[in-house]
């Protein structure tokens, strides 16, 4: 009885250290799923998805090029996205831009950026593409 108890006890340790093993383990991966993957944005933007046309189509990402676009250039987007609509962050504001361009209209634009992202992309695309547009 008394060595039952015992390696029930053990048992139960082992138990807590695979579980605490195994959460150390799960969250990086977790909140980099979160945080969306850059490198996958920048390639989701370059070549757009099912019948979703690319971003690169409309949009500059590099700062100083000339002739026409028919998006406004994203480079520095990171930072004045903060800024777009007060009390809305970057994060939100690149969503919102994403999955509903109508609803704010950047000044000197139509609207006439393509609007049906929301049926064509995951959530993962979104999530990368705002990674991306972070960096710029
Ligand atoms: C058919 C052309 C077109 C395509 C394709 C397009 N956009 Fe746009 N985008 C626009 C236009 C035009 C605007 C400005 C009008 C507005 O705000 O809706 C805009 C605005 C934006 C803005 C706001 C920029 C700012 O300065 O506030 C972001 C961010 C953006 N687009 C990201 C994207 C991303 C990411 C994709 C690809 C998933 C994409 N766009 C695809 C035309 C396009």
């Amino acid at each position: 009885m008394y060595f039952m108890g015992l390696s029930m006890a053990h048992w139960a340790m082992g138990f807590v250290i695979v579980l605490l093993l195994s959460g150390c383990a799960a969250s990086p991966s977790v909140s980099a799923a979160q945080a969306g993957d850059a490198e996958r944005g920048a390639q989701l933007f370059a070549q757009g998805r099912d019948e979703a046309p690319p971003c690169v189509n409309c949009h500059r990402v590099v700062g100083g090029q000339v002739g026409f676009t028919i998006g406004p250039g994203l480079a520095g987007i990171a930072e004045r996205a903060e800024t777009r609509i007060p009390g809305i962050s970057a994060q939100e504001y690149l969503r919102q831009s994403i999955i509903e361009p109508q609803r704010f209209v950047v000044s000197g634009y139509r609207n006439i950026m393509y609007p049906d992202y929301s049926t064509h992309l995951m959530e993962q695309d979104i999530l990368d593409l705002i990674a991306y547009l972070l960096t710029l």
